[in-house]
Parts: C-alpha cells; sequence; structure tokens
C-alpha cells in the first residue's frame, strides 16, 4: 500500500520557503526550489542534526551543525558519500504528495 502525506495548496511553503511537516513521530522539511517541492527527512546524515534552519544557497544547504552541504535536489554531497533521505513530492490536483 502506498504510503504518503497529502500537503494541500495552503500549506504549500511559497517560492524560497521552506516548511516542517510532522509524520508518526518522523519530521520532514518541505522546500520550494525556484516552484519545484523537494522533501528530506529533517536529520543531518553526518550526526543526526535538524536540517531545517540550514542556509540554502541554490539546491545546496548547509548543515548548521558542522558545515557539510546536500544536494537536496540530488541527495548526495561532493566529499563524503553521505546521503539525505529524501521523498519524492507528486502533484494530484490541488494536493501535493510526500511520497514515504
Ligand atoms: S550533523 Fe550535519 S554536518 Fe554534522
Amino acid at each position: 500500500m502506498a504510503r504518503f502525506i497529502e500537503i494541500p495548496q495552503s500549506k504549500v511553503p511559497a517560492v524560497g520557503q521552506r516548511t516542517l511537516v510532522h509524520h508518526e513521530g518522523s519530521s520532514i522539511v518541505l522546500f520550494n526550489l525556484d516552484g519545484s517541492l523537494h522533501a528530506i527527512e529533517n536529520s543531518c546524515p553526518h550526526s543526526g542534526a535538524s536540517l531545517f534552519a540550514g542556509k540554502l544557497e541554490g539546491a545546496l544547504l548547509q548543515c548548521p551543525a558542522h558545515g557539510m552541504r546536500f544536494d537536496i535536489t540530488r541527495g548526495c554531497t561532493g566529499a563524503q558519500a553521505l546521503e539525505l533521505k529524501r521523498y519524492p513530492v507528486t502533484r494530484d490536483g490541488d494536493l501535493y504528495r510526500i511520497n514515504l
């Protein structure tokens, strides 16, 4: 059975903004990057810090704890093989779905 979180249009962050989505004990950061939505687990793969407050430059998100950078559109970093947990976001009419 497909699992997803429905996000109504009214809860979608504006372009350049982000929002935190809580679901079953975990949290997901939903970014609106130039009109394209990207969802990542709110946990840095380096040591688990919250990524919600990370500095975003283009698609590169800098972890506020130790400064590692992650590409929120691809999940990878340059130097180390640490992967963000990413969730596909799809649209069905006025609803967006974060697919778990
Ligand atoms: S916890 Fe994110 S870089 Fe260390």
